[in-house]
């Protein structure tokens, strides 16, 4: 594949559960570009195949039939150790319930990605400390999760996602167990990222958040049912938090 202005592209991507009378279509020949810098919302019924399709784009689960290439680079054929080697240097997941270790500090929480490729302890706290300063938690860095509010929570899982810059930032569901202001907190963030140019794919219920998306996928039994171009952005986001006062 040659084109690389699109930095996440899958051709016939496909993923099966079972056989025969029981067999899953979960994501059902899916080709997609993203181009860099794009922010992609893809919405669609539960259990329509969208978790499963962030995972397959992310390499955290294998393609039954199809192909995944990132930055003009083909994934999906990678042998796991090259597969965990691209997560950690390329990918960034975000998902609903934060997954952050309890037991560590936001900053270490931060750190981790850093420390896990290979960085030295001082260029990983250095990066962690730029990063919640970014997200304006560096009064929190000390912090344990639960001493945090949600949208402080998914702000730090946004950060650890981004320790190591990775290509493309992977959310599913981001705002799924926010209530509105910390959802706002979120979509901030996002709107931060995409004018720094961060490429963005998120999974999301919620058509407010949808709507600050450059374009929108409408999933439907793990195909695509529709591909819209959004006025989306910074716009929508400013109507968005002054409804909210
Ligand atoms: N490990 C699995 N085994 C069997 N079926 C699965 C498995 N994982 C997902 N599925 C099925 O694949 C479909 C898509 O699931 P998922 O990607 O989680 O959907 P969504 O995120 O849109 O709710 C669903 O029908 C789900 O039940
Ligand atoms: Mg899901």
């Amino acid at each position: 594949m040659t084109d690389f202005d699109a930095v996440l592209q899958s051709r016939g991507l496909s993923r099966y559960h079972g056989q025969g009378e029981s067999l899953v279509r979960a994501v059902d020949e899916v080709d997609l570009d993203v181009p860099a810098g794009q922010t992609l919302a893809i919405m669609g019924p539960s259990g329509c195949g969208k978790s499963t399709l962030l995972h397959l784009l992310g390499g955290l689960e294998r393609p039954t039939d199809g192909e995944v290439w990132l930055a003009g680079r083909r994934i999906d054929h990678l042998n796991e150790r090259g597969l965990a080697r691209m997560r950690r240097r390329s990918i960034g997941f975000v998902f609903q319930n934060f997954h952050l270790v309890e037991e560590l500090s936001a900053r270490e929480n931060v750190e981790l990605p850093a420390l896990l490729a290979g960085r030295s302890s001082r260029a990983a706290r250095r990066r962690a400390a730029d990063l919640l300063e970014r997200i304006g938690l560096g009064d929190r860095t000390r912090h344990l999760p639960w001493e945090l509010s949600g949208g402080q929570r998914q702000r730090v899982a946004i950060a650890r996602a981004l320790a190591n810059e990775p290509l493309v930032l992977l959310a599913d569901e981001p705002t799924g167990n926010l209530d509105t202001a910390a959802t706002i907190e979120v979509l901030r963030l996002f709107a931060d990222l995409r004018a720094a140019g961060q490429t963005l794919v998120m999974v999301t219920h919620d058509e407010r958040v949808a709507s600050t998306a450059d374009r929108l996928v409408s999933m439907h039994d793990g195909r695509f049912v529709g591909d819209t171009r959004l006025a989306g952005g910074t716009g929508r986001l400013g109507d968005l938090i002054g409804l909210d006062g």
